[in-house]
């Protein structure tokens, strides 16, 4: 009887370990499989653009287009109207450098509807000005 109970036991233990396992397998695949998708999405930008690219849609494309082309949907009614980021330096107010972008965010420009985002935060002001400036050059 006790050899018995023991040997149920024993195989019980068994069973449950290769399912927990098998189950640990199962887990492990799917998020290889799920792995590649966000990668292959951003492929070409790094975290940080992608970062900045994410606050950027949700922020400032209504204005400023999702390219910064600055043809967002609200840059009609807008004077002046919303900077093109592919515009020369020289028609930038503050300069399409990171440290320029930095301050049009932080202060705003005054007089006009560009005004200042600070209330997002100096983390993610930086990435979006690392943005700003990738859509200047690209
Ligand atoms: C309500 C519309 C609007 C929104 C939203 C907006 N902008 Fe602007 N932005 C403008 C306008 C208009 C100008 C042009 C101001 C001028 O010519 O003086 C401008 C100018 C700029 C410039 C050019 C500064 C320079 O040196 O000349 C930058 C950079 C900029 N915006 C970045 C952003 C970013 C980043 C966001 C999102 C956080 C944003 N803007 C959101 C309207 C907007």
């Amino acid at each position: 009887m006790k050899k018995s109970a023991l040997l149920l036991s024993v195989s019980t233990v068994i069973v449950s370990l290769a399912l927990v396992l098998n189950c640990g397998d199962k887990n492990e695949s799917s998020s290889e499989s799920a792995a590649p998708a966000p990668s292959a999405v951003s492929a070409e930008l790094s975290p940080e653009l992608t970062k900045g690219k994410e606050i950027f849609m949700q922020n400032c494309a209504s204005c400023h287009g999702e390219k910064g082309a600055g043809d967002g949907a609200a840059a009609a009614s807008l004077n002046p109207k919303p900077r093109n980021y592919k515009a020369p330096a020289s028609q930038w107010k503050n300069g399409p450098t990171e440290a320029g972008v930095l301050k049009t965010l932080n202060n705003g420009i005054a007089g006009t509807p560009m005004v200042a985002y600070k209330f997002l935060g100096d983390e993610n002001l930086k990435h979006l000005a690392k943005y700003v400036v990738y859509l200047n050059q690209n």
